[in-house]
């Protein structure tokens, strides 16, 4: 059967990281508090020169080198971002031409912070249809730029960065590697709990990021536990199977709450939110990567990666590595 296999990860992240205690100095917060409430100890944020394209490239220039593929190789590009460095054309196409690898097919996915799940989907189903061959799937995001810094209930949790996988489609065993089953689902009865409040066809301005938390949470770890459940239901498998979740770095205590309702052990989740904060669609992927590199995802582990943000959007994807 024809699969698509990760084949290697990278990711990036801003020069500057700022930590809560100096977010305090500005903003009305406390260490003690942003710590208790998310387990978000600093975050990543752009400065000059630093864009979603810039470190998306970066991100996707270590995901080749690890998976020894060569830019010109790849024939699609899938970019998962809400923070795109033109309203127009999509950054995956700014991507593949610092890339150098112009002519195939690149193009963004808007699902907030679900956008590398939702990309990963429209990649995978892509190349197993023949539209490529090979693919970088991309979660970027400069989140920085839409944030009210005078909201503190929002500006504390998010931070910029990218993350990159290459995808291959090959043909495996059934017992071989490469995603197993995507489960993406959206509610936009919900666009009120978390958005921005501006966009090119409403008030012709960028917005700001509003989010109502408290509820956002609430729906994050239903919704979570249930699309793990159904991505692994997929795959014909049980949460017992699973070697690793690599879950969206929103809040510690939704990763807690999701893995506990699963009877995950802790010890199986993958948690970046300490170093990265909520990195939206890049929050994914860069996790992949710190765990990848760190050597704790090896060859043949089942890794599920899910992820839940604005729209309701949300999805769970499982993976052989
Ligand atoms: O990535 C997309 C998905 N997003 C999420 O998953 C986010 C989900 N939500 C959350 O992570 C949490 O709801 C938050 C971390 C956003 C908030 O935690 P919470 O325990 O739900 O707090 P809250 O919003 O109910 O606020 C509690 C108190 C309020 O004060 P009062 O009204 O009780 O006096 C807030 O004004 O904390 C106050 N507060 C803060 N205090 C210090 C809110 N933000 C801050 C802050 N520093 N940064």
């Amino acid at each position: 059967m024809i699969r698509s296999v990760v084949k290697g990860t990278g990711s990036a992240l801003p020069a500057r990281a700022v930590s809560n205690d100096e977010l305090a100095k500005t903003v009305d917060t406390s260490d003690e508090w942003i710590v208790e409430r998310t387990g978000i100890r600093s975050r990543h944020i752009a400065g000059e020169g630093e864009t979603t394209a810039t470190l998306a490239t970066e991100a996707a220039r270590r995901a080749l080198a690890a998976a020894g593929v060569d830019a010109s190789e790849i024939g699609l590009i899938v970019l998962a971002t809400a923070t795109p460095d033109q309203t127009f054309p999509a950054t995956a196409t700014i991507v593949q031409d610092a890339l150098g690898c112009n002519g195939g097919i690149a193009f963004d996915v808007a699902a907030v912070c679900s956008g590398f799940l939702y990309a990963l989907g429209v990649a995978d189903s892509m190349l197993r249809t023949g539209a490529a061959r090979k693919a970088l799937v991309i979660g970027a995001e400069t989140f920085s730029r839409i944030l009210d810094w005078e909201d503190r209930a929002t500006c504390v949790l998010f931070g910029d960065g990218a993350g990159a996988i290459v995808l291959a489609a090959e043909e495996v065993a059934e017992d071989g590697p490469g995603i197993l089953a995507t489960r993406l689902h959206a509610d936009g009865a919900h666009n009120a709990l978390l958005n921005v409040d501006g966009g090119p066809s409403t008030t012709g301005t960028v917005g700001k990021v509003r989010m109502k938390g408290r509820e956002v949470f609430r729906h994050a770890v239903v919704n979570l536990a249930e699309v793990l459940a159904e991505a692994l239901a997929g795959a014909g498998l049980t949460p017992a199977d699973v070697d690793w979740v690599v879950p969206h770095q929103a809040n510690a205590r939704i990763l807690d709450a999701t893995s506990r309702k699963l009877g995950l052990p802790p010890e199986k989740v993958v948690v970046t939110v300490d170093r990265h904060a909520n990195t939206s669609a890049a929050s994914v992927p860069l996790a992949l990567d710190v765990a990848v590199r760190d050597g704790r995802i090896k060859p043949g582990d089942l890794v599920v990666l899910e992820a839940m943000g604005g729209g309701f959007t949300w999805g769970a994807s499982a993976v052989r590595m």
